[in-house]
């Protein structure tokens, strides 16, 4: 597994002790389930400048971390994944920065990263490479082992081409992402996109979500990398979560006791409304809270009962557009709780914060409807953890049709963000639903979240590779039956 992050991020005391925390983000969340299942080593970076850090295990994964460099941080993690790739890949809501001093640090991790990788892989191994930050990746491993198994699977949308096309690398990152077998998308909007690009950049047919290459050397581009043609297949596969690992917290006397806490503490209102986000612009918070604000100026919803709890965990603070997003948020939390806020009653409760698993479960459990109004998200998990949390089969999920997720949950009340009367509607149907209704939504969600869980998605993944490029062994094996 190679991924920008490990699995632990290394946080230092005060006193000086270092430890390691889970990573923030979905990817993680979704693929330690998947390694922990599967006897592998996970090649990436710590969360620290310069760490020294050699390999280590922790939790029983065997970890590979690539140092970063402080300026390395700021050019290829917060400058061309974070300010130019992340912001062009969500439909430009943000304007990328075009930086060819971001670029070439891009290149120059993304080669560390490779040859990273080709050093733990074993003879034949297959490696998969995870998002945004290592698309170069596939190729610069390929020419260093041809004999890996290489997959990629992108995490975040893949933008049309009328967009991709503004970035000044798309060849390069088109070309690096050739150099895997298979190459994963969450939507099939967004394989399609990306196959339009290979077509647009390269006139190359790409039937079936096939892309045929020729042999290196024979002058054609892009080429295979390898002395013989090979064919490279983008599909979507949706990624999931361990659904499990929340169907057992909800079991736990003491979760289920912290949600009831949690409803009391927020002074028994008859509905609570719950967002659940990085801070993160793609994520529509404002959107939520103008239509939340709107509903309370004009009556329909009252902060006698009803509240609006807001988990915004801290992300990339150091880019700008993060912080200016920061200031914007506590801004209008702060006006429409002076607004509308009493005494007794705020109208958001605002958490800048991150929470281990059993305290978001609790939260999930004490919402009677769950927000999720991404602009643009690649899958959006929370839907889907909120989802695997209510096992009560109660709880209403209201759903931005522009996250992955919702190519999936069509029970939940699927919503245009960038619509507020229709925002505004959907809250109040979510608000007024009937116990019934809810429930037969519910239990459609569920279904869906139970049987297509990470284990189902990285099977999934992991099959259509072997198929795609059947190791040494597996064609022995063939050739013996
Ligand atoms: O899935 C999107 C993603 O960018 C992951 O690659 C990443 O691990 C997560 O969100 C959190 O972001 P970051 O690593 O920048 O804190």
């Amino acid at each position: 597994m190679v991924s920008n992050r490990l699995p632990v991020d290394r946080v230092t005391a005060h006193d000086g002790t270092p430890s390691w925390k889970p990573s923030p983000g979905g990817l993680v969340t979704a693929l330690e389930p998947v390694m922990r299942s599967n006897d592998g080593v996970w090649v990436g970076w710590t969360g620290t400048a310069d760490d020294p850090q050699g390999p280590f295990e922790a939790d029983g994964m065997r970890l590979h971390p690539v140092p970063l460099s402080a300026d390395e941080i700021e050019l290829y993690y917060e400058g061309f994944s974070n300010d130019t790739i992340w912001p062009l890949y969500h439909d430009v809501i943000a304007q990328p920065a075009y930086s060819r001093t971001t670029w070439e640090s891009y290149v120059e991790v993304n080669r560390r990263f490779a040859e990273a990788s080709a050093l733990a892989a074993a003879e034949g191994a297959t490696v998969w490479v995870q998002d945004y930050q290592l698309q170069l990746v596939p190729r610069m491993l390929r020419e260093r082992r041809p004999d890996l198994v290489i997959g990629f699977f992108n995490h975040i949308p893949f933008p049309a081409y009328g967009l991709f096309s503004q970035l000044p690398w798309r060849r390069q990152i088109v070309e690096g992402l050739l150099g895997a077998d298979l190459i994963g998308f969450q939507r099939r909007a967004d394989a399609g996109n990306f196959l339009r690009a290979v077509r647009r950049l390269f006139h190359v047919q790409t039937p079936h979500g096939r892309v045929e290459l020729p042999a290196a050397g024979d002058g054609k581009w892009p080429n295979s990398m390898s002395d013989q043609p090979r064919t490279v297949i983008a599909r979507h596969f949706p990624i999931s979560i361990d659904a499990s690992a929340y169907t057992a917290l909800v079991e736990q006397e003491a979760v289920r006791a912290r949600a009831a806490q949690i409803r009391h503490d927020l002074g028994n209102p008859s509905t609570i409304m719950l967002g659940v986000d990085r801070l993160d612009y793609t994520k529509g918070i404002g959107h939520r809270f103008s239509a939340y604000a709107e509903l309370l100026k004009e009556g329909k919803l009252d902060v006698d009962d009803t509240v609006l709890v807001q988990v915004a965990s801290p992300s990339r603070e150091r880019v700008e557009t993060y912080r200016a997003l920061r200031d914007e948020i506590e801004l209008t939390v702060g006006r429409v709780n002076g607004e509308f806020g009493t005494i007794r009653h705020s109208a958001i409760s605002y958490l800048h914060h991150g929470y281990p698993r059993e305290e978001m479960v609790a939260l999930f459990l004490a919402a009677d409807i769950m927000l999720v109004t991404a602009l643009r998200d690649g899958m959006n998990l929370v839907a889907k953890e909120y989802v695997a949390t209510r096992a009560d089969d109660d709880g209403v999920l209201v759903l931005s049709e522009f996250a992955g997720a919702a190519d999936e949950l069509k029970q939940a009340l699927l919503v245009n963000p960038h619509d507020i009367e229709g925002l505004k509607r959907a809250m109040l149907a979510a608000v007024h639903m009937s116990r019934a209704e809810r429930r037969a939504r519910m239990r459609a969600l569920r279904k869906k979240v139970l049987t297509h869980d990470v284990e189902r998605w990285s099977r999934d993944f992991l099959g259509a590779l072997a198929a795609a490029r059947p190791t040494p062994s597996a064609v022995a094996a063939a050739e013996v039956e």
